[in-house]
This record gives C-alpha cells, sequence and structure tokens, in this order.
C-alpha cells in the first residue's frame, strides 16, 4: 500500500541523496549486515531509498563497508542506477559523507543525508527537510522531541535559527537538560555541501568527524540553518532486534491505518500483518490472524478467513480463501472462487466460481471455471527432477483423496472418481477411475471373529 497523502517536492529542483550504510551493527549479533535486515518483507535500506525515490531524490549515492557487495546490490536494486562508495574506516558521519565526493562533485541543487538504518522517515518529511533549501537555507537539520535524550545530538537554537548541533559526550550539564534532539537526516544546499564537510574537524570527544558540525560552520558563514521537526517514531534508529521489532510494529501499524482508510475491514487489525507491497481493494474483508508474504493483491469485495498465509498471490473479487489456507507464489484465485481449509496452492490458477474446499495441495496447476475439486485430491507434480503440469477442466468435478499425477489434463465436465490415482488425461465429460474395484464377502466377519476367538482360548 502506498501512501496517498499528498505533499509537494520542489520538483524543479535536482537532489542528490546520501545514504550512509557503512555502520557494522555490531549490536544486531547477526551474519548480515544491519540495514539487509527487513522490516514488512523489505530490507530496511530498500525503505529508505523508495522514500527517497518518492521524495524527489534524482540520484543516490550509497557509502557502504568494505567487501559489502550485498549491501550495494540491494542498493542497486532498490535505486537503480545508484552509485556506490565504499568508506574503508569508519571516521565519523561527515567523513562517510565525504567518502561520496565524487558524487557530491558532480552537483545538486539539494543534498539530502539519510541513514540506511533509519527506515521510518516518510517521503513527506524528506520533502518537507527539502523545502526550505528552495526559500535560500543553507542547510536543514531534521529534530524531535526526544522522550530520553540520553546519547542523541541536542539542538542549540536561537528562535528560528539552529545555532549548532552538540553531541550528547560533548554536550555540557545545561545542553544535556535540551530535549529537542537531532534526528540525524539533514538536507544542505548543494552548492556548499562539499565546502561545508571539509572544514569539519575531529578534535571531540569521540575524535570523529562529524556531519552534526556542519551546522556551526554553516551558521559562523552567515547562512541560514534550519530545523524540520517530525514526531519520533520517524526517527527510530535500529541498533539491535528489539529495536528492528519496534521498527516493525510501528510500520504494521501504519500499514494497517492506510488499509483501513483505503476501504479495508481489519476486524482485529493488531493480528494482521502486511506487507509493504500488500495491495487491498475495497472492501476487502480481513479475518484475525493473517499473515501477508511480500506480492500479494486482493481484489475487491474478497474475503481473507482467519490463519491464512499469502505470499505472491492474486485473489479476485469476491473469491474467498481460508481459514487456514496457505496460498503460494503464483497462486491466483478467480472470481468468486473459494479456497477452503488446510488447501495449499502454488503456481496455480483457479477460474472463476471453482471451490477448492478442503485439505488439498495444488501445485503447477490450472483448474477451469466451476470445477470443484474434491477433499484431499493432490496434484502430484514432482518426480524428485521436475516440475509437471496439471490442466483441469471448466466444470471438472474431482472426487475425494484423488492423486492427479502430472504431467496429466482432466477434461471439460470430466469427472474423476474418489481415490483415484490418475495418471493418463481423461477427455472431456468422460468419467476416470484409478483405484483397485471393491470386493464385498459375506459373513467373513463373523467366520473372522469365531476363528480369532478360539485361536485365544487354546
Ligand atoms: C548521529 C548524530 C546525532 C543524532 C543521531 C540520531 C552525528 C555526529 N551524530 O549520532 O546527532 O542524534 O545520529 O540517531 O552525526 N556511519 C557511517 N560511517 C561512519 C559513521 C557512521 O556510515 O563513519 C553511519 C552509521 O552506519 C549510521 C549513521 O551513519 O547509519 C549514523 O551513525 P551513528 O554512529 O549511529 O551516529 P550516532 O552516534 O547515532
Ligand atoms: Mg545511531
Amino acid at each position: 500500500m502506498t501512501s496517498t497523502a499528498s505533499f509537494k517536492t520542489p520538483s524543479d529542483r535536482s537532489c542528490l541523496a546520501v545514504v550512509l550504510a557503512a555502520g557494522e551493527g555490531t549490536r544486531m549479533n547477526s551474519g548480515k549486515p544491519k540495514v539487509l535486515h527487513q522490516v514488512a518483507n523489505r530490507s530496511m535500506i530498500g525503505h529508505v531509498l523508495s522514500t527517497l525515490a518518492k521524495a524527489g531524490a534524482t540520484s543516490v549515492a550509497a557509502v557502504v563497508g568494505p567487501d559489502r557487495e550485498d549491501v550495494a546490490n540491494e542498493v542497486r536494486k532498490g535505486f537503480p542506477g545508484a552509485q556506490i562508495f565504499v568508506q574503508r574506516d569508519r571516521l565519523g558521519t561527515a567523513h562517510a559523507v565525504l567518502s561520496a565526493r565524487e558524487a557530491l562533485e558532480q552537483g545538486a541543487d539539494d543534498v539530502i543525508v539519510a541513514f540506511g538504518d533509519t527506515p521510518l522517515v516518510l517521503a513527506e518529511t524528506f520533502a518537507k527537510l527539502r523545502a526550505p533549501l528552495a526559500q535560500g537555507a543553507g542547510l536543514v537539520a531534521m529534530g524531535f522531541e526526544a522522550q530520553d535524550p540520553t546519547g542523541y545530538g541536542r539542538f542549540i537554537t536561537s528562535g528560528d535559527e539552529l545555532l549548532a548541533i552538540r553531541e550528547h559526550k560533548d554536550a555540557n550539564e545545561a545542553e544535556r537538560a535540551i530535549t529537542l534532539c537531532n534526528g540525524g537526516l539533514m538536507a544542505i544546499r548543494g552548492d556548499l555541501a562539499l565546502s561545508l564537510l571539509g572544514r569539519v574537524e575531529n578534535n571531540n570527544a569521540k575524535g570523529e568527524y562529524y556531519l552534526t558540525d556542519i551546522v556551526e560552520i554553516a551558521h559562523g558563514l552567515g547562512y541560514r540553518t534550519a530545523v524540520a521537526i517530525v514526531p519520533e517514531d520517524e526517527v527510530h534508529g535500529v541498533n539491535d532486534r528489539a529495536q528492528l521489532a519496534a521498527a516493525e510494529r510501528m510500520i504494521q501499524d501504519r500499514l494497517r491505518q492506510e488499509a483501513m482508510a483505503s476501504g479495508v475491514t481489519l476486524v482485529a487489525p493488531e493480528t494482521v500483518f502486511l506487507s509493504h507491497d500488500t495491495r487491498l481493494g475495497r472492501d476487502v474483508l480481513v479475518e484475525p490472524h493473517v499473515v501477508f508474504g511480500p506480492g500479494v493483491v486482493v481484489d475487491d469485495g474478497a474475503v481473507i478467513h482467519s490463519f491464512s498465509h499469502l505470499e505472491g498471490a492474486r485473489i479476485a473479487p469476491g473469491a474467498g480463501v481460508g481459514p487456514f489456507a496457505r496460498l503460494r507464489p503464483g497462486a491466483s484465485v478467480g472470481p468468486k472462487a473459494k479456497v477452503g481449509n488446510f488447501v495449499e496452492i502454488k503456481n496455480t490458477e483457479l477460474g472463476a466460481g471453482a471451490k477448492v474446499s478442503h485439505l488439498t495441495y495444488l501445485g503447477d496447476a490450472s483448474v477451469g471455471a466451476g470445477a470443484n475439486i474434491g477433499a484431499g485430491t493432490i496434484t502430484c507434480n514432482y518426480d524428485g527432477f521436475g516440475k509437471y503440469r496439471t490442466e483441469i477442466g471448466e466444470g471438472a468435478f474431482i472426487g475425494s483423496n484423488s492423486s492427479l499425477v502430472a504431467p496429466v489434463a482432466i477434461g471439460k465436465g470430466a469427472f474423476v472418481g474418489s481415490g483415484s490415482v490418475i495418471t493418463d488425461d481423461i477427455p472431456d465429460d468422460a468419467l476416470g477411475l484409478g483405484r483397485g474395484r471393491q470386493i464385498v464377502k459375506e459373513d467373513w466377519a463373523i467366520a473372522f471373529r469365531e476363528k480369532a476367538r478360539a485361536a485365544k482360548e487354546k
């Protein structure tokens, strides 16, 4: 779901976004770089890049740690044409931005500095951050009122002017009492960026080149330095798994609110998990405890019943799915079709009004309109080497507990007798039976019991 909120971007200004992602993410205690961890099924840096694109970034320079081809690839995927720069030694945020010197030298009207581990910033916010640049400000820093300001840089202000940002470790008692803190992101006038950054020194508590120092430098040179205030949630940065879970919570909450605002009923929103790209139509009803993996589109008026798990699936108007259904990539459920409980569907199209009501696996199949797939039907689509297709014609009726051994085709209007193992095609309107013929032995049970009892009494 994409936000429908409209906002103004100074669209005639070019904008270079420098995304810092060279952090080691030690506290994640992970084999994977921090910015590749996901929220709402997309990497954190993927979120940042997509938001920057929405906010009108015209080019991206990502700063990554040494040997981080995986991060570089994710960046290229998230923003085609992005330039990648490697920061060999982590000498601070200003040093990190300067690692992208070549990109800065190419010249842009606006430069945004964003962090790859701060995935909740909204496009509106980046736009708001840029806006004062178009009106002559030299730089704009993003601030928030911190519940607990410990660790953050503090905004030293005078009226609307930002005089300096003091890092926590360098702040005195009075400065530490300030609760207006630095969210970390900044917008800088493109033609000033390199000269401001070039003046930053590292004589501070951490011995680092602080990006935040350019505020005092710019102010000292007579440029206007402005502040954009955002809610604290938006600047939530992720350093450990608990903060990752908190980011997930916040993004889920946003996605649920957006879904409801667009006309979706979520009976118990806090139990429904959405993906960044979930698309739900009007009057879709989602019962409690449903998980949407990536790539799901649900059209108007469909119902997703409880305890269903969907991924890469398309659901047409008026269809019903679940409870306890699993739709895997390539599942396509036709208009008013029904997928019932304990049914798994993969790479299969169900025609309009088709019914698969219970206990079934359909993989690599197509099911014609109005067909009825009985309980316990299994498509045997895999022989350990290749995958094969099962074609089921319109209006066909598959008796319960049948195995359809692919490749195989069941004709239109054909019947399959219950319990069949079908290995050969069945023509239209025919009956296919593939099972042992039933035999009945009259009074067999009486004879059996007598014999068994006698043997026991001996
Ligand atoms: C920074 C800000 C602080 C602000 C806080 C908000 C500075 C000096 N301080 O502090 O005012 O309140 O963010 O969260 O900017 N990075 C690199 N290379 C480096 C150093 C950092 O790529 O050499 C990246 C990190 O991976 C991270 C981002 O820059 O994504 C911020 O760095 P971090 O060390 O978290 O800065 P803070 O101390 O949190
Ligand atoms: Mg930080």
